[in-house]
């Protein structure tokens, strides 16, 4: 089958603010979600290769996409490099417009076997799954690290110049190391070195809480795009709004800010693409979510958990986005929020 691919490099030309994989969350619905509201690029969550080996149907559920997504990275995580070649192949066959390897994964699952941000303590390996994944496909692959294991190996830069040797097309940094998880703020000076030094292109990652920061972060670590993980689950405008001030256009609020639609807009996604016993769910997660900061926001959420029908949820949502304007969202950036995750 062919497939109008799009190079991830040109979309970030275009576009530099990227939705970041987050498992659980970046799902078929949600990334068509942030790609309507202005998303560059987007990644699925980590899919596993030897799930996609031995053609587990939860995993190959994970890669469903449709083409408003494109530019796609379809992200994998493995310990050997022939299984994640393959899985790669599988997924250039499955129409991904790249693939993104996740060396940033701290969980002890994964880190256990070799794969996720272990393999930033044993570049040798890296090399290998480079290598052999750049040469089983057509389509350009890019990887995810963090700044290094821990603070004592911090090799990000190293790693870039390894990436760059193998052909890969961007490096994306959470500015983190494995050891302190979600704790700490991402070092976002070192996320500047890396990217000064490094051969090609880098995106920096962490922390990106609202539009200007977006836009600043950018400008200031000179990165070539940054993705935005946990900050678009508080506020869905966060790429619309970063993009406009990034190409120069205005911003005109108040016109812009219909919340209800918007959310109308998400449901309508989540019942197209999630399985029916999860649209709920989902929705009461991302109702719970974008309400941080505004007033009446605990209430609020007190009341959609102790609701059981989905359609009660929506309206009692709708309702309460009604009544709300962005100019009231309090800053929330300091609170601890998603303190875990597969990057
Ligand atoms: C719930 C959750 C799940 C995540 N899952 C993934 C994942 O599947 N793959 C990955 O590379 N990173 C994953 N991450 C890490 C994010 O992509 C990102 O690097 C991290 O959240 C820091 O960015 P942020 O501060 O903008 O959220 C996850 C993060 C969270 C909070």
């Amino acid at each position: 089958m062919s497939f109008q691919r799009v190079h991830p490099l040109e979309a970030l030309k275009k576009n530099p603010f990227v939705l970041a994989p987050m498992a659980g969350i970046t799902d078929h619905a949600f990334r068509s979600f942030m790609k309507a509201l202005d998303a560059g690029v987007v990644v699925t969550e980590l899919v596993s290769s030897h799930g996609i080996q031995y053609k587990s149907e939860r995993t190959m559920s994970l890669m469903s996409y449709d083409e408003t997504q494109r530019p796609l990275g379809i992200q994998l995580f493995g310990e050997e490099p022939e299984i994640v070649a393959h899985a790669a192949q599988v997924a250039e066959a499955h129409g991904a417009d790249f693939i993104d390897l996740n060396f940033g994964c701290p969980v002890p699952k994964v880190v256990k076997k070799g794969a996720g941000s272990a393999m930033l303590k044993d570049l040798p390996a890296m090399r290998r799954m480079l290598s052999a994944t750049v040469k089983a496909v057509q389509i350009p692959v890019t990887i995810k690290i963090r700044t290094g294991w821990d603070a004592s190996l911090r090799n990000a830069i190293d790693v870039c110049k390894l990436a760059g040797d193998e052909g890969i097309t961007w490096v994306a940094i959470h500015g983190r190391t494995r050891a302190q998880g979600y704790s700490g703020l991402a070092d976002w000076d070192y996320i500047t070195e890396v990217k000064v030094q490094s051969p090609i292109p880098v995106l920096g990652n962490g922390d990106i809480h609202t539009a200007q920061q977006a836009v600043d972060r950018l400008k200031s670590s000179g990165c070539d795009g940054v993705l935005i993980g946990r900050g678009c689950l508080k506020n869905p405008f966060l790429f619309f709004d970063a993009y406009r001030i990034w190409s120069g256009q205005s911003l005109s609020r108040k016109q812009n800010r219909q919340f209800s639609e918007v959310f109308r807009r998400l449901y309508d996604y989540l019942q197209l693409h999630c399985q029916p016993h999860l649209v709920g769910i989902q929705l009461k997660k991302f109702a719970a979510w974008y309400s941080t900061g505004y007033p009446g926001a605990s209430q609020f959420r007190k009341e959609i958990f102790q609701t059981q029908d989905v359609h009660q949820t929506l309206e009692k949502t709708l309702s309460f986005f009604d009544s709300i304007s962005v100019y009231d969202q309090d800053d929330t950036s300091q609170e601890n929020f998603l303190m875990g995750g597969h990057g």
